[in-house]
């Protein structure tokens, strides 16, 4: 088979190292992919040849043109928004088969309001929220809330449209960011302004063809940049999987609570749902509730998560297109992986890039596994940062403990100037104690 994967970041370089190794596929393109994912063709097993060719992940025309040409049997879409524009919609037209949802079942991720009310109508728990299309009324709301509350504009806004505030005058000014200033466009000028949760937050990641659901093995993820959970969030520091204070029956259940619900909704709006579909929760003291729906793989979750994957990632894709989920299924190897994300100083806000990546090779010969996502090649051929998110460095062990000191482990060997990582992935887990 000849595989397409859009995108370019740690995900699409995860997925593409698993899928190079089902025997059914012979060639794999990434658009635009990274030098990581080029490097995948030197690598065993077998002889699969990787490419990355150029190209926005954005232009939906083209993608499918390229699919059609190099008749491509199967595409992954990497990101959310080819998905919310409406990629699958575009390549089923032309007969093309991509793994991922049409854009009226995108709509979960990019509207946060559509998600909110499909929750609602299908009894899915969640935060208590209220929706607002006019500043005025927002604000007037505002004043008479009880705090902290959380504001999230509706459409896609790259993970920064959620703020958290503690007074009616900062919410005042984030309603005035999104609604005058238009700080997200069009994506702020509706909101959810919603209940404020605590507990720890866990990722739920089901595949599903519109019918059946498989959940992947858990895994939970560090959105603020610095260690303790403190500054800004941003698309994700570090993850680990499994959850361990969840059994597989307690994610069967949490399944069937947050994810099948919607699923069958979806089918029942005349919407059929097929791709991943992945739940942001809380576990919260009144039980577990969903934050947010993303309708593609998270990252850095599906670096931790595929690490463990022992069944062939392909049929699982294949079938969730064709509608014949209910005769697969997902085998996991009974380790721990974790994932620490290697920043350029300064994400999630401004950063300089160009500064030169050295010590992969050694990490890698200590079995960790260093998925791109921010680089590129400079003039002279070395592998340079050009990007906020930089690398991702992934280690198995018997345990969460052993994971940890195997990936710090491998992160202490890599090099660039300005770099910046959390030293704290797990520490929910493992207690406090900051690795080197
Ligand atoms: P989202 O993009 O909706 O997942 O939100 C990003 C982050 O904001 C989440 O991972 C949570 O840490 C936080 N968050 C979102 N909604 C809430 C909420 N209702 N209560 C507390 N924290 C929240
Ligand atoms: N890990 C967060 C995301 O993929 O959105």
């Amino acid at each position: 088979m000849n595989i397409l994967i859009i995108g370019s970041g740690a995900r699409e370089h995860a997925l593409a190292w698993k899928i190079k190794q089902s025997p059914l596929v012979k060639k794999i393109f990434c658009i635009p992919g990274n030098p990581g994912i080029a490097g995948l063709t030197h690598c065993a097993p077998g002889s699969t040849i990787v490419e990355c060719v150029e190209g926005s992940v954005e232009n939906i025309r083209a993608l499918a043109d390229f699919a059609a040409k190099q008749k491509i049997d199967l595409t992954v879409a990497g990101p959310e928004l080819p998905l919310v524009r409406g990629i699958a919609d575009e390549f089923a037209a032309r007969g093309l088969k991509i793994f991922g949802p049409s854009r009226a079942a995108a709509r979960l991720e990019g509207s946060k309001i559509f998600a909110k009310e499909m929750m609602k109508k299908y009894g899915v728990p969640t935060a208590g929220y209220e929706t607002f299309e006019n500043g005025d009324r927002a604000k007037k709301y505002v004043v008479e809330a009880e705090y902290p509350l959380v504001i999230k504009a509706d459409g896609l806004a790259a993970g920064k449209g959620v703020a958290i505030v503690q007074t009616a005058k900062e919410a005042i000014a984030v309603v005035d960011d999104y609604f005058q200033k238009k700080i997200f466009g069009e994506a702020g000028t509706r909101v959810v302004i919603e209940e404020f949760l605590e507990g720890p937050e866990i990722s739920v990641l089901a595949l599903t063809d519109g019918e059946t659901v498989i959940p992947l093995a858990s895994a939970q993820d560090h959105k603020r940049a610095f260690d303790g959970d403190t500054g800004p969030n941003t698309g994700g520091m570090g993850a680990y999987s499994p959850y361990p204070l969840l059994f597989d029956k307690d994610i069967q259940e949490l399944t069937q609570s947050t994810i099948t619900p919607i699923i069958s909704g979806m089918k029942k709006e005349g919407c059929l749902f097929r791709g991943i579909l992945y739940g942001g929760l809380m576990l919260t003291e009144r039980g577990p509730k969903v934050l947010e729906y993303n309708v593609r793989f998270g990252d850095p979750e599906t670096e931790a998560v595929l690490v463990r994957l022992t069944s062939d990632l392909v049929p699982l894709l294949l079938a969730s297109v064709e509608g014949t989920l209910k005769h697969q299924e997902c085998r996991w190897l009974a380790k721990t992986s974790m994932t620490v994300v290697l920043a350029s100083l300064g994400y999630p806000g401004a950063f300089e890039k160009d500064f030169e990546i050295t010590g992969i090779d050694e990490a890698e010969e200590r079995g960790a596994r260093v998925f791109h996502a921010g680089t590129a090649r400079n003039a002279s051929g070395s592998l340079v940062t050009n990007g906020g998110r930089v690398l991702a460095v992934t280690a198995l062990g018997e345990t969460l403990l052993d994971a940890r000191e195997n990936v710090y482990e491998a992160v202490s060997r890599i090099s660039f100037s300005g770099v910046q990582y959390r030293r704290d992935i797990g520490h929910q887990i493992l207690g406090a104690s900051i690795c080197s």
